[in-house]
């Protein structure tokens, strides 16, 4: 199995487990859950749930059959993600209204209807991570994975690097400044990905600490990748708006350091990410191919 039939499976186990986890609701709340899965079943390409599935199976044998404790953890990543990606197109955010090829939440459902939309799902994952059957997970174990996927996903992480992704809008930007809104809006939520797959798979404390290092330097690979999407894409490729960086000013690498320069950071960010799996067997080479694809994915 390569790469990309690799990915397509594993992007199908997600979204069947994400309809069991998210289902339709014949009640009052029906308009709200049908906002939530507007968004959830709009055709995502499941990276974090696929690198938390490839980050347990890198330490340890699952043989394709993941329990349900890292399923409901991928799911609850792809929730929250989710989540994000409804916000950040609000009005009073980037102001877009094309995602994942679709008319954005808010377009549908207005803006009350996608704040609470993205409210219910950041919420809703940490119910799947509070399911009886996450019990069979130690409590310990639990317990890091809730923590380290709330700082991810809070003011340290996500949150605070979409605050500082608009507030320097229109701004001059340092190296360093970039690397942090990037690190923090869109590298936080990748590298907890990686890291819950690596608690789920049992890792030593070194495998995990090279996981994390793997992770953070993806992550930041991922979206330098996607500021040059915003560059060089088409909105009919992407399924988003294109140009829409440098219409809004925003801190990105191509404007800091032009195209060229930017394709060279990306791939010097995942050169870091392979080398931090050096002392790792085949089982890691989903995670190497999946490097790779970032680097090369064309939406
Ligand atoms: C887009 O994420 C937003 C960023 C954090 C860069 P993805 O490129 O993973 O978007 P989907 O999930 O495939 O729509
Ligand atoms: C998205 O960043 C980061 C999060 C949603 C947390 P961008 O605003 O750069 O991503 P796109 O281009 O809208 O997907
Ligand atoms: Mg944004
Ligand atoms: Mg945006």
């Amino acid at each position: 199995m390569n790469i990309t039939q690799y990915i397509d499976l594993k992007r199908k186990q997600v979204d069947r487990a994400l309809e069991r986890y998210v289902p339709e609701q014949k009640n009052s709340l029906a308009e709200h859950v049908n906002a939530m899965r507007y968004s959830l079943f709009a055709g995502g390409k499941r990276v974090r749930p696929i690198l938390c599935l490839a980050a347990a199976e890198s330490v340890k044998d699952f043989n394709d059959a993941f329990p349900e404790t890292v399923m409901l953890t991928a799911c609850a990543l792809e929730c929250i993600h989710t989540y994000s990606l409804i916000h950040d197109d609000l009005p009073a955010m980037d102001d877009d209204d094309l995602r994942r090829g679709k008319p954005t939440n808010h377009v549908i459902f207005g803006a009350a209807g996608a704040i609470l939309a993205g409210d219910s799902l950041l919420t809703h994952a940490f119910d799947l991570l509070s399911r009886d059957v996450m019990e069979t997970v130690s409590a310990h174990d639990r317990l890091t994975i809730i923590s380290l996927i709330s700082k991810a996903a809070g003011f340290e992480g996500m949150a605070g690097g979409q605050f500082l992704d608009l507030t320097h809008e229109g701004k001059e930007v340092e190296y360093d400044a970039l690397r942090e809104i990037h690190s923090r809006k869109t590298g936080a939520l990748i590298t907890v990905s990686v890291q819950a797959g690596g608690v789920l798979g049992n890792s030593s404390p070194e495998r995990f600490k090279s996981l994390t290092r793997y992770g953070i330097h993806i992550g930041l690979a991922f979206q330098i990748i996607d500021d040059l999407l915003n560059v060089e894409g088409t909105e009919e490729q992407l399924g988003k708006a294109a140009g829409s960086d440098a219409a809004r000013n925003k801190a990105t690498y191509p404007a800091l350091f032009g195209v060229a320069k930017t394709r060279e950071k990306a791939e010097e960010a995942v050169q870091e990410a392979l080398a931090a799996l050096d002392g790792f067997d085949d089982r890691a080479d989903r995670l190497r191919d999946l490097a790779q694809y970032i680097l090369s994915r064309e939406r």
